[in-house]
């Protein structure tokens, strides 16, 4: 490049604004983006699903000039119905929706066209298998990032997001985790109360996500060209995409409980299984684990999550203190042991509290226009690591360390992607899938 003066899009891409007068008189200011008349972020949306969709509409429901101009699927369809569904969240705001024909990508390859267009922040959104290849593809390319919890299904995968999550450092790039309970001012403000010793010393942790379950697979074999496409339209039942439930959800909880201990567990074991969703179109997944995660002090973290109708649920977190307890979904705080209306000592309320997966966004952004520095991607791959290694201590029936989790070679991906290939696990000519067997299968 022969003009060596950094472009407006420069420096969003890479925050690199170190080089440039601006910074010496403080931090980046909307004012710097204003400069040359342009202070749009411009969006690039990877993985239209669901979640995708939701992001993309709070992505552009933040403050300031924000356009999404890219998006990409594996499927066609789900491009076409996720731009419906974000144009009809905005509503009046549905001009910051500008994707064009040749900015609609589909196939295994979408992401790196997404990367590729003129965008400054990419949404990833796909099932998380592929969060650490497109992670690192999008810090790569010096893009900013927010991306969906959780951060990868196996090892290799996390230790991809870590060293991504360095290099985006280095670049001064700004990366958002959908872990929202951090943007979410119950949490934020239980939480304060409980490191700031409102229930004495924590000894115990106890979180939860019992519940019905998800979707049910979306399509039959008949409806689809092959095993890959099959597993990938009903991805939550297949390891290598979705991690279990204990990683898909379960990884919430497991993050609350990190956050108050400000650690990681070192070691856990569990059990679990498959006993009442045992179809074999519920693929290769289980429905129920418990574990039992222990930190370097000797606080143990009890959690559970399930999948099975008409049993007891519950999508909460609690601490038990040496003077107290609390229910930090709940937002209260107790003292003694009980948590019983006659014992609290603390209730949050804010009826005008906003929406955290909505605030997560005004945060990102506003950590981008600001230039303050903005790196939530290690704490996700490491409490990622967490629910996974609850998984390997459930499947395999062993202990097992966070060293050895961490380190673990046990790859779940497939070698090539295409429609073509085969995927990592395939059915038996039953059509069932291999389930793990306790005791005999190995999962480190
Ligand atoms: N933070 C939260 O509370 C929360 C809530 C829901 C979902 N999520 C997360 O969001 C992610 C997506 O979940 P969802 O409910 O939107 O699922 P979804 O099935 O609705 O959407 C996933 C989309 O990704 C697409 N996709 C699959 N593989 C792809 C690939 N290689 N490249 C491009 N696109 C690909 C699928 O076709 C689909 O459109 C998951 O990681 C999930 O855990 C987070």
């Amino acid at each position: 490049m022969l003009n060596s003066e950094p472009t407006r899009r420069d420096f969003l891409k890479t925050g690199s604004a170190l080089s440039l007068g601006a910074v010496a008189l403080g931090s980046l200011s909307k004012g710097v983006f204003a400069a040359d008349g342009d202070d749009t972020i411009r969006v690039g949306l990877v993985g239209c699903g669901g979640r995708g969709s939701g992001a993309a509409a709070q992505a552009l429901s933040t403050e300031g000039n924000v356009k999404l101009v890219a998006m990409g699927d594996a499927f066609a369809d789900q491009v076409e119905s996720s731009l419906n569904g974000i144009k009809s969240q905005l509503k009046d705001r549905a001009d910051r929706v500008d994707v064009d024909e040749d900015h609609k990508f589909a196939g295994f390859d979408a992401y790196q066209q997404v990367i590729n267009s003129d965008v400054d922040l990419v949404i990833l959104a796909t099932p998380p298998g592929f969060r650490p290849i497109h992670f690192e593809a999008a810090i790569a390319a010096g893009k900013h990032v927010f991306m969906e919890k959780p951060v990868a299904t196996d090892a290799v995968g996390v230790r991809k997001v870590l060293a991504a999550a360095a290099e985006a450092k280095a670049k001064n790039l700004k990366v958002g985790v959908g872990l929202q309970r951090h943007h979410e001012e119950k949490y934020l403000e239980t939480i304060k109360r409980i490191k700031d010793g409102e229930i004495g010393d924590i000894r115990a942790l106890r979180v939860y996500w019992n519940g019905g379950g998800v979707w049910d697979p979306r399509k039959t074999r008949e409806e689809v060209s092959g095993e890959m496409e099959y597993q990938m339209r009903n991805w939550y039942y297949y390891n290598w995409l979705c991690g279990d439930h204990i990683c898909e959800q379960h990884i919430h909880n497991l993050d609350v409980g990190n956050w108050i201990k400000d650690a990681y567990p070192v070691t856990c074991h569990g059990m679990g299984g498959r006993q009442v969703r045992t179809d074999k179109k519920y693929g290769e997944i289980f429905d129920h684990f418990a574990v039992e995660y222990t930190y370097a002090d000797g606080t143990k973290m009890f959690s559970q999550c399930r999948h099975i109708h008409n049993c007891w649920n519950a999508v909460t977190e609690h601490a038990i203190g040496s003077t107290g307890v609390a229910d930090v979904h709940g937002g209260k705080l107790y003292k003694g042991l009980a948590e019983a209306k006659e014992n609290e000592t603390y209730r949050w309320r804010n009826k005008d509290a906003k929406n955290p997966y909505q605030v997560e966004h005004d945060d990102l952004f506003r950590a981008i226009r600001e230039n303050t520095s903005y790196n939530e991607a290690e704490n996700g791959a490491y409490s990622t690591l967490t629910s996974i290694m609850g998984r390997m201590a459930t499947y395999s029936g062993k202990e097992v360390s966070w060293e050895d989790a961490l380190n673990s070679q046990i790859s779940l991906m497939p070698e090539e992607f295409s429609w073509e290939a085969t995927p990592p696990v395939v059915p038996l000519p039953d059509g069932s899938y291999p389930i793990p067997t306790p005791g005999v299968t190995r999962a480190v």
